[in-house]
């Protein structure tokens, strides 16, 4: 089956709200591409003003995190329903970041995921090993794991629709990008778990986009490979390269 492309960016704690209205005029004319899906992951201050700026193009906006609760006494919290007020589609979730330096755990992603998907939002659930557990032979199984609990619960159909972002801990930031092979190779482990977890053709649908250190240089590399449905981008994000990547068929 043929997957659409998913090409999202992840400004992380990047852009003012004026420097992401900036940012979103210089890529306006470089990240029209019909034949893929285009997000912005952005900053919950910049999101009002994102999603207003974008409007009458082809690019959706991602929040980078939301809480799993409705409302109430949640002091800092961004609930699902005010997302979906404010025009977000997509919502980032589990990012190493989010798991490394503010300790969500796998059970508090899932909870995260339902609540996104009671609220018709789409998940980019993230996942990835760290340098160390990669040299003890264990990424498969981690991601697996992390895989596995985050989508507990986790309907078919609903399945279908989600995104799984892979990014090995060790690539993210670091310029050090994992091979075309390597990230394949995980890929389809993704894969080959969403098809024993439920079955081929929710498989064969969900998107799993690759993350960490991609680049206009080595795009074409990773987004040839079968099982690489997208990219999760950071760093390449926040400039003008950004609309390369957008453009990596053409
Ligand atoms: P990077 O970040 O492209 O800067 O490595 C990717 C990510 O963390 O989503």
């Amino acid at each position: 089956m043929a997957r659409r492309k998913i090409i999202a960016g992840n400004w992380k704690m990047n852009m003012t709200p004026s420097e992401a209205l900036a940012l979103v005029e210089t890529l306006k004319p470089l990240v029209n591409n019909d034949d893929v899906d285009v997000v912005y992951g952005v900053p919950a201050i910049d999101i009002v003003p994102v999603v207003e700026a974008v409007k009458g193009t082809n690019v959706k906006v991602a929040a980078e995190n939301m809480y799993f609760e409705e409302k109430g006494a949640y002091t800092g919290e961004i609930s699902p329903a005010m997302l979906v007020d404010a025009g977000v589609s997509y919502v980032i979730l589990g990012h190493s970041e989010r798991r490394g330096y503010f300790y969500e755990t796998s059970e508090d992603i899932n909870k995260k995921i339902l609540k996104a998907f009671e609220h018709g939002l789409t998940p980019i659930m993230c996942c990835g090993e760290s340098l160390e557990q990669r040299e003890q032979g264990i990424t498969m199984e981690w991601i697996r794991q992390q895989v596995k609990v985050g989508f507990q619960g986790v309907t078919a159909d609903q399945a279908k629709t989600a995104v799984i972002a892979y990014e090995p801990i060790w690539a993210i930031g670091t310029g050090k990008t994992a091979t075309a092979d390597q990230a394949e190779e995980v890929c389809k482990g993704i894969r080959d778990c969403i098809a024993e977890m439920y079955d081929e053709a929710t498989a064969d649908a969900i998107r799993i986009q690759y993350g960490g250190s991609m680049k206009a240089s080595n795009c074409k590399e990773l987004l040839a490979k079968p099982d690489i449905d997208g990219g999760l981008i950071g760093g390449a994000s926040l400039k003008a390269e950004f609309g390369e990547i957008v453009n990596y068929n053409k």
